[in-house]
């Protein structure tokens, strides 16, 4: 079986800050209620004239370069999203054609939070079967376009950005193991009721604010925790390895709080535990996409190193690799 890895890594966050400073102006919330709750201090915003295909698309450039590769190089462009440019074309086509990856094939994917775990471990596939040699996958976000920035219950939450990465065939180490888990009838714990074909935009729709995200939050802490170390546990048993054998957890960053729970009944120090959602909150695909390249860019990831990419959203969806570096 061919070994596959991640040989480049690059990411993109807008430029505009919204502290929780700025939200107490917005909503009836506080700075200090934000922290606790969450360990969210600010998150980036897109600019009026900035779509996802946008910030995917600089984060594209980057991974590539890091990767030492051409865009023409790239067989496969994976884009994980749930906040497209426009319900179609896909993500990924917006983006083979702005970096001129002539020769790539594209499809985008929705899988929530998990959307990075599970783009991953297609592309792992395609290289694995033989079908591709370099795929590139993308996490990209704009959260804020789908926020209700009259509801503090969650717009204190969500943020935009993009990670990428680029997959190809490695001599030694690459990803061990994926698992990937759902759970449908869970659906209505995290969703958007309108926009779709089920309730199409109407003058009644943008008047219930039926396009902006609906979550029952306490629900989906319980089962973040479980799930994500569920998941954990299985990637693990699956590459023969213990929790112990890790050296860098990157999880999803909705909540500090589900992430610390989540380490716990992992037994897993807090210094192993790669953290950004304070300067950028829940970027959704992103949020794993981005904190991989940031603990990559700080010397947090070394060759040889155990890395476990842990994700939970919408869908429900969850997911686990263990990578060796
Ligand atoms: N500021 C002040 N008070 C607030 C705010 C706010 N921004 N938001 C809620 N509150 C209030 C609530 O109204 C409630 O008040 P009440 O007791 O008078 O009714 C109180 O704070 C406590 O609310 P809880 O919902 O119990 O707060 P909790 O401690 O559970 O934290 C949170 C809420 C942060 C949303 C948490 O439940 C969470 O992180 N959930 C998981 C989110 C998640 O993982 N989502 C999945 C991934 S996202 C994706 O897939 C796109």
């Amino acid at each position: 079986m061919k070994k596959v890895g991640i040989i480049g890594v690059g990411e993109y966050l807008p430029k505009k800050v919204l502290t929780n400073k700025d939200l107490e102006k917005m909503v009836d919330t506080s700075d200090e209620w934000i922290t606790t709750r969450t360990g969210i201090k600010q998150r980036r915003l897109v600019a009026k004239n900035e779509a996802a295909s946008d910030l995917a698309i600089k984060a594209s450039y980057q991974a590539l370069e890091d990767a030492r590769l051409k865009p023409e190089d790239l067989d496969l462009i994976i884009v994980a999203s749930i906040t497209g440019d426009m319900p179609f074309p896909s993500v990924s086509c917006l983006v083979q054609n702005a970096i001129g990856a002539k020769k790539a094939a594209c499809f985008d994917i929705s899988a929530a939070c998990a959307g990075f775990v599970y783009a991953v471990t297609i592309a792992k596939q395609f290289i694995e079967s033989g079908l591709y040699k370099n795929v590139l996958v993308v996490g990209v976000e704009v959260l804020s376009s789908v926020t209700d920035w009259k509801d503090r219950n969650t717009c204190v939450l969500f943020g935009d950005g993009a990670g990428a990465a680029v997959l190809s065939q490695v001599k030694s180490g690459g990803i061990l193991s994926s698992y990937l888990g759902s759970d449908g009838s869970k659906k209505d714990l995290l969703y958007i009721p309108a926009g779709g074909s089920r309730l199409p935009v109407s003058k009644e729709t943008i008047d219930n604010r039926m396009h902006y995200i609906k979550m029952q939050g306490n629900e989906l802490f319980k089962l973040a925790v479980t799930l994500m170390a569920e998941a954990a546990q299985i990637a693990l048993k699956k590459a023969g390895l213990d929790c112990k054998d890790i050296d860098l957890v990157i999880p999803h960053q909705a909540n500090i709080r589900i992430i610390m729970a989540m380490a716990k009944k992992l037994k897993l120090p807090e210094d192993k535990i790669y953290l950004n959602i304070a300067k950028y909150g829940n970027m959704s695909s992103a949020s794993t996409a981005t904190a991989l390249c940031e603990a990559k860019k700080e010397g947090r990831i070394k060759k040889g190193d155990i890395i476990l990419l842990d994700a939970f959203g919408a869908g429900l969806v969850w997911g686990a690799c263990v990578i060796k570096w």
